[in-house]
């Protein structure tokens, strides 16, 4: 595992998308597992301005987007394919049959989960998967006791992270959908790298509880220290508590 602190907003956005720049560059087709939330703003910032400056080509990457609520219209500004879309999506060349995400409204949960699975199980496994972490160490949607076994399916989300994410939605988390489909913690063990991502103090805890402490269910990203190639870009607050050698570059 490496980890990057950087010390400054500027220096993070930089740091991520270059990682995910040289894994295009190494693979034009390459496929990303996409993240969404306020952590990878900046680094889907940065990439856009690579792309506006001719620096970086998506016109043959394909990308699947980790996890998308369930039951409230795509057109929802707290969906995360508008999420997508105002951040990435609709400022590069990715080809929009290239990009994958489970639909927030399908008539059958359970079959667009079965068939993102599949589609994932076509095209995967990620060359690059990007990650946030919840507060309470969940990656995707997969929150704590989620088997490390599990595949895509549909799942509960934890009273904790509806509050977590109530901003998106007024405020109040009774708005925040109670299911969603997520790509399973298996599933992200495949990808051949993972590019973690955290920011401020309100993650150092957890960071330390998922890249040093015990490997547990109770933690789903502490499941990562079982990968063999994870780099960690934190900034120093999200960083303040980790113990593990930093890297440069
Ligand atoms: C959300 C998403 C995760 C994301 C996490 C952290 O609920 N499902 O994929 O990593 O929460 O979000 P944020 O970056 O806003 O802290």
């Amino acid at each position: 595992m490496k980890l990057y602190v950087a010390r400054s907003a500027e220096e993070w956005n930089r740091l991520t998308a270059q990682i995910v720049r040289e894994v295009i560059e190494a693979k034009p087709d390459a496929v990303l597992g996409l993240a969404t939330g306020n952590t990878p703003i900046g680094m889907y910032k940065e990439l856009v301005r690579m792309y506006k400056a001719g620096e970086i080509d998506f016109s043959r990457v394909r990308t699947f987007n980790l996890d998308e609520y369930l039951g409230i219209d795509p057109g929802h500004p707290a969906s995360f394919i508008s999420f997508m879309k105002q951040h990435l999506f609709d400022h590069v060349n990715i080809d929009p049959d290239r990009m994958h995400i489970p639909k927030a409204n399908p008539d059958d949960p359970e079959a667009e989960a079965a068939a993102y699975r599949e589609l994932l199980r076509t095209y995967g496994p990620c060359d690059l998967q990007v990650l946030g972490i919840g507060t309470n160490g969940h990656i995707g949607f997969n929150e704590p006791g989620t088997s490390f076994d599990s595949v895509t399916s549909v799942v509960e989300l934890h009273e904790s992270t509806r509050k977590a994410n109530a901003p998106a939605f007024g405020g109040d988390p009774a708005n925040v959908p109670a299911r969603a489909i997520t790509v399973g913690i298996s599933e992200i063990m495949t990808a051949k790298k993972i590019l973690l991502l955290a920011t401020g103090a309100g993650k150092a805890d957890i960071m330390k509880a998922a890249l040093e402490g015990e490997v547990t269910e109770q933690v789903p990203a502490s499941v990562l220290q079982r990968h063999d190639d994870v780099v960690v870009v934190c900034d120093e607050a999200a960083a303040s508590r980790l113990e593990l050698p930093r890297s440069e570059r």
